[in-house]
């Protein structure tokens, strides 16, 4: 699969996704842009080449030739996590810029899974416009909200879950995170 990571706040969502990903033995390819690797220094201990070995494959933002770029790369799916307004844009647009915007411009022509977790409070028209013309194309926006009925023991619980759910929606199965029904505690 390809990840994504940009540069709004969350970048744990990436971190996790990597994580799960390989946890189930899933190979990866990553591309950070510039303003992510910004928000890993701010949020993360996470050195860019410690970021870079949770993935198989790291690709420069640049690179627009990087295999990813292109529709012959076969993948079962890309997650952008978490994704800006800006690339969220690019992506609306057909903005292939950098080899993430392209990658996922790729994966929606291709009718591949594109699943952006696009982060920004609150909304304008155009945030919501663009947030429509990627479902339009094909594309699923998956909001990082938490899920409070978990019951969350710390900010892992919930960045774990949506990280799981995520991978859901490309077809990757995480069994290690309970689903609603199994070990979670109802009402009495
Ligand atoms: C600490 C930090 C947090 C940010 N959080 C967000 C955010 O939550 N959502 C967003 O859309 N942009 C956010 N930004 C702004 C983006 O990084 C900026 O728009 C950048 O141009 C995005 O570039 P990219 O899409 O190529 O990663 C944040 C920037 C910084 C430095």
């Amino acid at each position: 699969m390809v990840v994504g990571i940009s540069g709004a706040t969350g970048i744990a969502y990436g971190v996790k996704v990597l994580e799960l990903a390989r946890a189930a033995g899933v190979q990866t390819h990553l591309v950070v842009t510039p303003a992510g690797q910004q928000t890993r220094a701010y949020e993360t201990d996470l050195t860019a080449r410690e970021l870079a070995a949770l993935a198989d494959v790291v690709y420069r933002p640049a690179d627009i030739g990087a295999a990813i770029a292109s529709g012959s790369f076969r993948h079962d799916g890309m997650i952008v996590a978490p994704c800006s307004i800006r690339t969220l844009s690019a992506i609306a647009y057909g903005n292939g810029d950098n080899v993430l915007t392209r990658a996922a411009d790729v994966t929606l022509k291709e009718r591949r899974r594109l699943v952006l977790l696009v982060r920004e409070t609150p909304l304008t028209l155009g945030h919501l416009r663009a947030m429509a013309g990627v479902t339009e194309s094909g594309g699923i926006i998956m909001p990082p909200v938490p899920a409070l009925y978990l019951r969350p023991s710390g900010i892992d619980d919930l960045v774990t879950h949506t990280a799981a759910r995520a991978l859901d929606l490309v077809g990757i199965e995480i069994d290690t995170v309970p689903r609603w029904g199994e070990q979670i505690a109802r009402p009495t």
